[in-house]
């Protein structure tokens, strides 16, 4: 079949080189796709807002399969248009309608679905203009740290948590009057800091059943030893030792079984992945975010470990026959390092040429912010690359990794070094 890749990161290479292992798939397309995702199809030039363009194009290529990365086309509705048109409708669309997506696209309805759910997550509440006192006290209710998060999709950056109570309620002001986040932070959840280790865990569901995919961990901090601003991700190991099978049978129990049930009860049709960001606290999984796509740098360690065809997964999660399907997944550690721009999380130059890919060996490279211009290689966004390599042993992977780090050349690289330390007994 022909297949349409909605996306631009590293994410997407990863997908679209798992794609393209697939006996099933025969074109791919990619929009936007990147200097990575060019080796594995064509990228074509649409705007992935542009849902009319989308599915003129899906037509004219007899495609049959969308598999949307990012979440913004999944908030907006794209599952949705293709859904309510009678020339759409048979296309397989991996990725969950609107109301689905608003697990990621609403912080207040994510934690009111995990309340009437009874899905272990913080203590929160929400607050708006007219309640904004309201707010300020329940402040007072809460020991620090704090933690701020807009309601709606503030490109991952909606989230504050402070230290002392006053930076809390000027940062609760500047949400929801000054509106820092615009729209995002109209409504703002402001919830109990938990403390624990984090851990993500992904699910393919068909709305009814689903399959349990490797869990990860990610590094999201810039600086070594989780210090500095967050950033998309920069580096990530998967399988996480800490998740061991106890923990895991909880976090089916306690939180997957009842979101997939939820969802099912609330008659909200939920075709495609399912990301828990969790928090292990002494052993007991809590929910601190659900998103409804995979992650990036995540998928660039998990799609690595899993052997099965992805073409077929997606086939059986449209036709909702999950529940037949079995998982092979490889035991090896997968581990993946972020290569990113001088400044970033920050402001950033871009347009530095990339050399020196082809000297590194045993790893897999997947481009995020990488243009080609010509022959040559460019970069074109924060997070230029992820280089990812297997092992039995986790030291070794990671290893693998930051050797191959060493070797791509650009000007101003910076990766971090310690990615997975902590899980190296
Ligand atoms: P999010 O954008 O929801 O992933 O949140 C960003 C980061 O904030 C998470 O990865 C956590 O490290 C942290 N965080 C969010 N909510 C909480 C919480 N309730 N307790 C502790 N840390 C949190
Ligand atoms: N790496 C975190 C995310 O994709 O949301």
């Amino acid at each position: 079949m022909n297949i349409l890749l909605i996306g631009s990161g590293g994410r997407e290479h990863a997908l679209a080189w798992k794609i393209k292992h697939s006996s099933l798939c025969n074109s791919l397309f990619i929009a936007p796709g990147n200097a990575g995702t060019s080796s594995y199809g064509n990228n074509i030039a649409i705007d992935i807002k542009d849902f009319d363009a989308i599915a003129q194009f899906v037509i004219e290529k007899d495609i049959s399969m969308v598999i949307v990365g990012p979440e913004d086309p999944l908030v907006n509705g794209i599952a949705d248009y293709f859904a309510d048109n009678e020339k759409l409708k048979d296309i397989a669309v991996i990725g969950p309608k609107s109301e689905g997506a608003k697990l990621e696209g609403s912080k207040d309805f994510a934690k009111s679905f995990m309340e009437k759910h009874r899905i272990p997550t913080a203590k929160y509440r929400s607050f708006n203009k007219n309640t904004i006192n309201e707010g300020y006290e329940y402040l007072e209710t809460l020991t620090p740290p704090y933690v701020l998060k807009a309601d709606g999709l503030a490109a991952g950056k909606g989230v504050i948590i402070c230290e002392n109570r006053n930076e809390a309620k000027n940062n609760l002001k500047d949400m929801i009057i000054n509106q820092k986040f615009g729209n995002a932070s109209e409504n703002v959840v402001i919830e109990e800091f938990l403390k624990g280790k984090e851990v993500s865990v992904f699910v393919l569901t068909d709305g009814k059943n689903y399959i349990l995919l490797p869990e990860a961990k990610d590094y999201k901090r810039i600086g070594e030893g989780d210090t500095g601003p967050n950033t998309g991700g920069m580096g990530c190991v998967s399988p996480v030792p800490f998740a061991d099978k106890t923990f895991l049978e909880k976090v089916k129990k306690r939180i997957i079984e009842p979101t997939v049930n939820g969802l099912k009860k609330e008659n909200i049709d939920y075709k495609g992945f399912i990301f828990f960001g969790l928090m292990n606290v002494e052993g007991d999984p809590y929910v601190i975010e659900y998103n409804v796509r995979l992650g990036d740098p995540e998928t660039q360690v998990i799609l690595p470990r899993i052997r099965n065809d992805i073409v077929s997964l997606f086939q059986k999660t449209w036709e909702g026959s999950l529940d037949k399907q079995k998982t092979d997944i490889d035991e090896r550690f997968a581990a993946t390092v972020i290569l990113a721009s001088e400044g970033y999380p920050g402001s950033y130059k871009k347009g530095i040429k990339i050399t020196d890919i082809d000297k590194t060996s045993d790893s897999i490279i997947f481009h995020a912010g990488v243009k080609l211009n010509g022959d040559e290689m460019k970069t074109s966004g924060g997070r230029v690359m992820a280089v990812t390599s297997l092992s039995n042993d986790l030291e070794k992977a990671l290893q693998l990794s930051k050797s191959n780090a060493e070797i791509i050349n650009f000007k101003g690289k910076y990766f971090r070094k310690d990615i997975g330390n902590d899980l190296i007994k």
